[in-house]
């Protein structure tokens, strides 16, 4: 039986096992208790409280201004609805980068304040005396390379990053790195598909591709943008599942013909 089948919880040892035998990890985000429990039933693997959240539920431009509270505050809501799948939470900006004992501050508060099982860093060489700290007590870490969207001011856009043989060499590094470090797995975020191949097939731990072809050990997406909730944003990467933008319209839409001609509600629907 495959091992995603068989297990009742995933863990981050469920994850390796995956990547062993050649099973693809499925993971999407989610960032409140209805979501995730829709998500968590329908057999993820992995949900990710990303901090995507500071786009898609609080309506900011960048990730930058979420704050460890808000991050908790969706977390434990998650957490609440994740009975099988692996709970990841994202560390954000600001929170772990310059300090490794203040990232290992964060990273404790999320996991006692919300009972989730992992977190996530952006960054390679650069924050890796916090992956270490994190790692020193216990805490799984998950990274993530390429496109790090908490650096979007120091890259200027949102293109596709490592097409240049320095900056992929360096991924590359990076990659290893974290592995050797102890991270239980990688995000990579919109690189070239060879590449991302490449660093799937020198690590023994899954990279987790957005972005990044088929030839990694799972993919990951934002749940608005493949159910079409988030109508904005259309990168090429981007499967949609669903246009539920038009569908939630088009039933407030319908809802609000219903009450301003009075057929709602009608006589069955009150006391
Ligand atoms: O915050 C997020 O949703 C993420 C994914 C895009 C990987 O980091």
């Amino acid at each position: 039986m495959s091992v995603h089948k068989s297990v009742k919880r995933v863990t981050t040892h469920v994850l390796s096992e995956m990547k062993l035998k050649g099973e693809k990890i499925a993971m999407l985000t989610s960032y409140d208790y209805s979501m995730a429990s829709i998500v968590d039933q329908a057999g993820i693997d992995v949900i990710l409280v990303g901090d995507s959240a500071s786009n898609v539920m609080a309506g900011f431009e960048t990730t930058l201004p979420i704050t460890l509270d808000n991050m908790i505050y969706h977390a434990a809501s998650v957490v609440r609805a994740a009975k099988r799948s692996l709970v990841v939470v994202d560390l954000p900006f600001g929170t772990y980068q310059g300090n490794s004992m203040e990232a290992l501050s964060s990273a404790i508060r999320i996991m006692k304040e919300t009972g989730a099982h992992a977190v996530k860093l952006e960054g390679g060489r650069e924050i890796v005396e916090s992956v270490e700290r994190i790692l020193s007590a216990g805490i799984p870490v998950m990274g993530h390379l390429g496109l790090t969207p908490q650096s979007i001011h120091k890259f200027g856009t949102y293109v596709v990053r490592a097409k240049e043989d320095e900056e992929a060499r360096r991924l590359k590094e990076d990659a290893k790195l974290l592995e050797e470090k102890g991270a239980f797995a990688l995000v990579l975020e919109k690189i070239p598909a060879k590449l991302a191949g490449e660093v799937a097939d020198e690590l023994t731990v899954p990279a987790i591709g957005i972005g990044a072809g088929n030839k990694v050990d799972g993919q990951v997406l934002v749940i608005h943008d493949m159910l079409g909730i988030n109508q904005e944003f259309s990168p090429r990467f981007l499967r949609r599942y669903h246009n539920l933008y038009q569908e939630i319209k088009g039933s407030v839409q319908a809802y609000i013909n219903d009450v301003r001609s009075m057929d709602f509600p009608n006589d069955k629907e009150q006391y």
